[in-house]
């Protein structure tokens, strides 16, 4: 087998995608709740992975399983692609950065609506058929458009305009190269799973990084732009079920959440909660995804775990 050196901070890979609530700002505080040793690693919100890129990049994944999982189809296809096709993700991501830079506008359209949509439509089994070009065409419309939001209207077509940037990076070879390295030397499980299913892969002494889409601070707040369906009152509360049966198996589990009252009251002031040692920590975060610039500033966000704290 072909080695590689080893990865050190400096050239270490980082996520290839924005998403909306993306963890990158968050990191010095959740770092602090890392557990010394663990067994296999599981992030079952993905995402863009900022927690799985963070531990990778210490080299605390060296050797353990790792399984990474989330329920947007088009998300874990992506993900598959980059860590099983990286060339030919990238051939066509240069394609597509060279037709952008030439009329961006036009294109950015032309791409959404006459070739995204029209292939990912044509695909059943979304994750496991997605291909390079759909990949790459994912990473454009990411890197392009409004906000690196994804959002399917209701016929399940992708619909975010394009965004005001000047110059995206939109093809970054190096860092697409090195995640690829990363997933393939460490032999990442990527797998489109609700997180429910982590219950059965989770083991004692395994850590959990749990990232669900925020419980909103108001009535009006709920961002549903991750899938369709949204994340209700009622999945958080089962979210909790599934945190609090982790723990009392001897899993060292790490959830973010917002500090809206009813994750206080499933996390800080709940008998179950308590009694299988979670507790709730208040941590200062800068919001990633917002329209307003001026209302980004630092709010609090919850880190809720049964580890103990470490100095930073
Ligand atoms: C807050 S984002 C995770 C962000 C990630 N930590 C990062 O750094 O980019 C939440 C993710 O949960 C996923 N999700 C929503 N409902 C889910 C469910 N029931 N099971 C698994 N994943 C889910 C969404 O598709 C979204 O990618």
């Amino acid at each position: 087998m072909q080695t590689r050196p080893m990865t050190t901070a400096r050239n270490a890979a980082r996520p290839f995608l924005k998403w909306a609530g993306g963890k990158r700002q968050l990191l010095p505080q959740l770092r602090r709740f890392y557990p010394e040793r663990f067994g296999a690693y599981h992030e079952p919100f993905l995402g863009s992975g900022a927690v799985f890129f963070d531990l990778a990049a210490a080299g605390r994944l060296r050797g353990r399983r790792v399984r990474l999982t989330d329920v947007n189809a088009d998300l874990i296809g992506c993900w598959l692609q980059v860590r099983d096709a990286p060339e030919a993700v990238m051939e066509r991501l240069r394609a597509l950065e060279s037709g952008y830079n030439a009329a961006p506008a036009e294109h950015y359209y032309r791409v959404r609506d006459e070739e995204f949509n029209p292939a990912r439509s044509c695909i059943p089994r979304r994750a496991d058929a997605y291909t390079p070009d759909l990949a790459a065409m994912l990473i454009y419309l990411n890197r392009t458009g409004y906000n690196g939001l994804f959002r399917l209207n209701s016929r399940g077509m992708f619909n975010v305009p394009r965004g005001r940037y000047v110059n995206p990076r939109i093809c970054d070879a190096d860092n697409l190269g090195r995640v690829a390295a990363t997933l393939s030397d460490l032999a990442v499980e990527i797998d489109y799973q609700p997180y429910r299913q982590v219950l059965h892969s989770a083991g004692r002494g395994d850590f959990i990084y749990f990232d669900p889409p925020y419980a909103p601070l108001s009535a009006t707040a709920r961002f549903t732009s991750y899938t369709a369906g949204g994340f209700t009152s009622a999945d958080q509360r089962q979210l909790q079920q599934v945190v609090v049966e982790l723990a009392e198996r001897g899993c060292h589990v790490l959830l973010s959440n917002s500090t809206a009252p009813e994750v206080t009251e499933l996390y800080d002031e709940n008998r179950e909660a308590l009694r299988v040692g979670i507790r709730a920590h208040k941590v200062a975060a800068r919001r990633a995804i917002n329209s307003a610039a001026a209302r980004r500033g630092a709010i609090m966000e919850y880190a809720i775990t049964n580890m103990p704290e470490r100095a930073a």
